[in-house]
């Protein structure tokens, strides 16, 4: 339950967050003004369907507390966190382009996910719908979001497109890594069952089949990356080795 309540919060901070704060950028005549437009109208379609996402996760977070009678609890998402530590080790003309690459990835690697949950039998099925419904959208926001990135990496300038490269794997974990501090403050509401729970937090994520399923899910971003011939950099190819995130697409 409170894995659920994790999750659903996410959706609604990505989506009210960042993804919605791209959407609106992306909308002004003065960003990307090179964007036909349909695709600048597009946006506002997108903008809609993103604050659905985050109302519909929020009731089913509201229905599930009021049922239960658990509380959720309080925390900031880690891909917040790690957003904001980007945003600060860069100068602010470069912060609307990490944002944006931040929702180009998110957009492109939460299909994945969304589509597997509603096939999955484990799975409560109020949640395997919301995830079904949530799935429908994300599919053209992720053609609309490729298709994006198709036309704007090629206009990027080789130095730009290296410290932009650079920084994508550590914006891929930031989306994909479990959130070990949410965790960690899960687990602490329980100590007769976790004595220690950091540890318990920090033995889990570094489990095989954890770091595996985490490469899995970026496989949809790192192959477009890959068609797209960003790996030709080696500077970026190797941000990409350091990180573990091999290019096996
Ligand atoms: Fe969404
Ligand atoms: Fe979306």
């Amino acid at each position: 339950m409170h894995s659920l309540y994790v999750y659903l919060e996410f959706t609604v901070q990505l989506e009210l967050g960042p993804v919605n704060e791209t959407c609106l950028l992306l909308h002004s005549p003065d960003f990307c003004p090179w964007l036909p437009a349909q695709m600048k109208e597009d946006l506002l379609r997108i903008y809609t369907d993103e604050a659905a996402h985050a109302e519909m996760s929020h009731a089913l977070l509201t229905t599930v507390r009021d049922h239960t009678g658990v509380e959720p609890i309080q925390h900031r998402p880690y891909f917040l966190q790690e957003l904001s530590r980007l945003y600060a080790a860069e100068l602010p003309v470069y912060r609307p382009l990490v944002k944006l690459f931040f929702s180009i990835v998110s957009e492109t690697l939460i299909t994945g996910s969304l589509t597997k949950l509603p096939k999955d039998p484990s799975v409560q099925q109020a949640v395997r719908e919301l995830a079904a419904d949530h799935a429908t959208d994300e599919g053209l926001h992720h053609a609309y979001f490729r298709r994006l990135f198709k036309s704007l990496w090629p206009k990027m300038p080789a130095p730009l497109q290296t410290k932009i490269g650079a920084m994508l794997p550590e914006i891929i974990l930031a989306f994909l890594r479990p959130d070990e501090v949410a965790m960690t403050h899960m687990l602490a509401g329980y100590p007769d069952v976790f004595g220690d729970p950091a540890r318990v937090v920090a033995e889990t994520v570094e489990l095989p089949r954890v770091r595996e399923s985490l490469v899995d899910n970026a496989a949809p971003t790192l192959r477009m990356l890959a068609q797209e011939g960003v790996f030709s950099d080696p500077a970026i190819s190797a941000a990409f080795d350091k990180h573990g995130l091999r290019q096996n697409a």
